[in-house]
């Protein structure tokens, strides 16, 4: 079974209040969600592998670290897990952004795919996969399956706000992809919304209605 964290930062969780408060208009909306975003992009990578390098200071040679390895992918859900990408490559700027395009029908609450573009060399890279909310889990699991199907074998998630049946939906179908959020919320409403959330990402990320 795959693992959850909920950052506990206080930083994150005061960013996150007024994020969710809905006098907070589509301005501060999409520039807290980038800060927070950036916030939660420093805790996820605190487990990244490192490597020794011989450099030299302007005062002599030194033992110093780079990160290892093939540099990080991030696969925004479009739309609204684009509101996080530009937070975390403050953060990652080397990193490569795939993307992955769904909407979830109102009527079934369905995810339906209509975009799919991924590095080449997505067998040997880490992805962190973004999305604020993670509400029934089917786009956080329709997007895993998409990079699955194209040879991605190493994956996180990483949200906002979650409701406990899209966790447990996302572990039931993915058991090897650990849950990165910002909280953890009640449940879900019978329109498929996280109570109490912060109402459509993408709405208030994009001032659209
Ligand atoms: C929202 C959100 C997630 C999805 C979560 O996107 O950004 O992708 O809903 O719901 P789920 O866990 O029940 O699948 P939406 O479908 O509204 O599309 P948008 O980002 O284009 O607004
Ligand atoms: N998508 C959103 O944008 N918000 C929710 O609460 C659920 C799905």
């Amino acid at each position: 079974m795959s693992k959850v964290y909920v950052f506990d930062h206080p930083l994150i969780q005061h960013k996150l209040t007024y994020i969710r408060d809905k006098e907070t208009g589509t301005k501060e909306f999409r520039e807290l969600v980038d800060e927070v975003a950036g916030l939660m992009a420093f805790e996820i990578t605190r487990d990244l592998p490192l490597q020794e390098v011989e450099i030299e200071t302007p005062v002599g040679p030194a033992t110093s670290k780079k990160i290892a390895g093939k540099k990080l992918g991030l696969v925004p859900i479009l739309r609204a897990g684009l509101g996080m990408t530009d937070g975390i490559l403050r953060m990652i700027p080397a990193a490569k952004v795939g993307h992955v395009g769904l909407y979830r029908d109102p009527e079934t609450l369905m995810p339906v795919e209509y975009y799919v573009k991924l590095p080449t060399d997505v067998n040997e890279r880490e992805f962190i996969v973004i999305d604020p909310m993670l509400a029934t889990g089917g786009s956080a699991i329709e997007a895993i399956n998409s990079l699955k199907k194209r040879g991605a074998t190493n994956m996180k998630l990483m949200c906002l706000v979650a409701a406990p049946e899209g966790v447990a939906a996302v572990q039931k179908e993915h058991p090897d992809i650990d849950i990165y959020l910002a909280a953890l919320d009640e449940k879900l409403n019978e329109k498929g919304y996280i109570v109490p959330g912060l109402g459509d990402a993408g709405d208030r990320l994009f001032g659209t209605k």
